[in-house]
């Protein structure tokens, strides 16, 4: 028989805030498939929050009152594995598929007690015969718990992607796919680099026609070159545009009017791309996203306390923790009696990998004067030099 992948997961339209932290205007799926052949295979559940719309998805797809004969867990991060106590009690027969890693963190997630010995590990490249197709897995370590892992359906040409792909907001395709996937990708997965790139090694070889991840649409036709290599960009830490993010934390406004003015001689000289975010107003998953799209970086911030103003700490703090590298750095700081930013925004600067300071640092005390202004200036040049240098 031909073999079906039918998507049973669901929207959730009410989240305000997915991990307790990223802000979700337009929501997230949790994303969940049933693999329809001679076995049923199900790939992934779903979040407590949803349970309700997820059971019935499941049920409505599952055709002639058939059971799930396998649950295959790619990731059992909460997000995704609240049905599993469910699914192994309503059908007695059906087989959890997992990794051995996922088996060892498995009670720390779940109750067990019923499961006995329905517990099959994987390993690397392990295949599983479901009637026509059999299905492959690739572990995916820290893409982005050490437990995950991909399944390869090869009769659909269907990669299930876990976390990987994945993107903020419903899971139709038409929208654009990018922005909420880079937000996504960096602030979540995007400390882990060098494993992503690992996995795209891994699973290079593979025909893929349809990416199905665990959050966002389902990704095919040319897209899905188009999103490998994206995500091999974002990977590697490569900026997708040559252009200039000016971030700005700001107390009064004044270092705020520099940003603009700074803003304003970068495009005079002919830069591409300038884009100012204002950190004390944005929610900072953007900002860092905008961080890894763009090769080159100011940072301007107020001094406060005798060192980096909180927004601006915060940005940095996470621009660090999600290892972004190999960008080029002006410092612009503020402080009337006693400016302390710039010397510490460089020395955190400085242990991160990359990081290129491009000079002058400029120090601003209060309004910008014609003093301060032409060190501004000639921060400008340099700048919009090094972007035509690129
Ligand atoms: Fe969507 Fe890492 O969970």
């Amino acid at each position: 028989m031909d073999t079906l992948v039918k998507p049973v997961g669901v929207y959730d339209d009410t989240i305000q805030l997915f991990e307790n932290q990223y802000l979700t205007p337009q929501g997230i799926t949790y994303n969940s498939y049933l693999v329809v052949d001679e076995k049923i295979a199900l790939v992934d559940t779903t979040d407590h929050r949803t349970v309700e719309q997820w059971r019935h998805n499941l049920i409505d797809a599952i055709p002639d009152g058939r059971g799930v004969d396998f649950l295959i867990i790619e990731h059992l991060e909460p997000d995704h594995s609240s049905q599993i106590e469910w699914v192994m009690d309503k059908w007695a027969d059906c087989r959890l598929v997992m990794t051995v890693a996922a088996a060892k963190m498995l009670p720390e997630i779940v109750d067990t007690s019923s499961f006995g010995d329905r517990v099959t590990t994987v390993k690397d490249g392990d295949t599983l015969c479901i009637g026509s197709s059999a299905l492959t897995f690739f572990t995916a370590p820290m893409v982005h718990w050490p437990e995950v892992m991909v399944v390869w359906e090869p009769q659909t040409g269907t990669l299930f992607a876990a976390d990987a792909f994945g993107r903020f907001g419903d899971g139709c395709a038409s929208t654009k796919w990018a922005d909420e996937a880079r937000r996504y990708y960096t602030n979540i997965v995007g400390k882990y680099g060098s494993q992503v790139q690992a996995l795209l090694r891994k699973v290079a070889h593979l025909p893929v026609k349809t990416i199905a991840p665990l959050h966002g649409p389902m990704i095919t036709g040319k897209e899905v070159g188009e999103c490998i290599a994206l995500y091999d960009k974002w990977s590697s830490y490569q900026p997708e545009s040559s252009g200039v993010l000016i971030a700005c934390a700001s107390i009064h406004g004044m270092t705020l009017e520099a940003a603009r003015e700074l803003q304003s001689m970068l495009a005079e000289r002919g830069v591409c791309e300038v884009k100012l975010t204002d950190l004390t107003h944005t929610d900072l998953s953007n900002a860092v996203a905008e961080a890894f799209r763009l090769g080159n970086l100011v940072l301007m911030s107020s001094t406060y306390d005798a060192g980096i103003f909180t927004p601006m700490l915060d940005f940095l703090s996470r621009l660090k923790s999600k290892g972004l590298s190999n960008r080029r750095v002006g410092l612009v700081e503020n402080g009337l009696w006693a400016p302390a930013a710039a010397r510490q925004m460089r020395q955190m600067l400085e242990s991160m990998h990359g990081m290129e300071i491009v000079e002058p640092m400029v120090t601003i005390r209060g309004r910008l004067t014609s003093d301060s202004r032409t060190h501004l200036t000639s921060l400008a040049a340099a700048l919009a030099e090094a972007v035509a240098d690129k």
